[in-house]
């Protein structure tokens, strides 16, 4: 197995992977929703410069599996996607919410192999 040097946000972790897609398949700016094995539901994105980056699908705010249609967007050169429900930001690199400090989301790690994306079954942070 080959790993291509593709930036992701988050390092790699060592629980179980889930393939998610191929990589050609993701539209930048857009995201797309990665059942988990084990349950748990992803957002996962490829942003304009090519980085990819999952986060928890389910908005904490708003109490819905809906990151993955959020808006991509950057708060002060931090890459952030915006619910599609009541528009909090969430930080792509670590999850927090920059619009409530006292939400997050969990990140997961994400890795590219043979053009294949995958998306740890757990996150690294929560
Ligand atoms: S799915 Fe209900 S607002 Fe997007």
């Amino acid at each position: 197995m080959t790993v291509i040097d593709t930036p992701t946000i988050t390092t790699e972790t060592t629980t179980g992977w889930t393939q998610a897609c191929r990589l050609d398949f993701l539209i930048p700016g857009r995201g797309v929703a990665v059942l988990l094995k084990g349950g748990r539901q992803a957002a996962l994105f490829l942003l304009a410069d090519g980085t990819l980056a999952a986060v928890g699908n389910i908005d904490p705010i708003g109490r819905a599996a809906v990151m993955s249609r959020g808006i991509i967007g950057d708060r002060g050169g931090v890459p952030v996607v915006a619910s599609p429900l009541l528009k909090q930001a969430f930080s792509l690199v670590d999850g927090r919410c920059l619009d409530d400090e006292s939400q997050s989301l969990p990140v997961h790690a994400v890795q590219l192999d043979g053009g294949v994306v995958s998306v740890s079954n757990e996150p690294v942070t929560s």
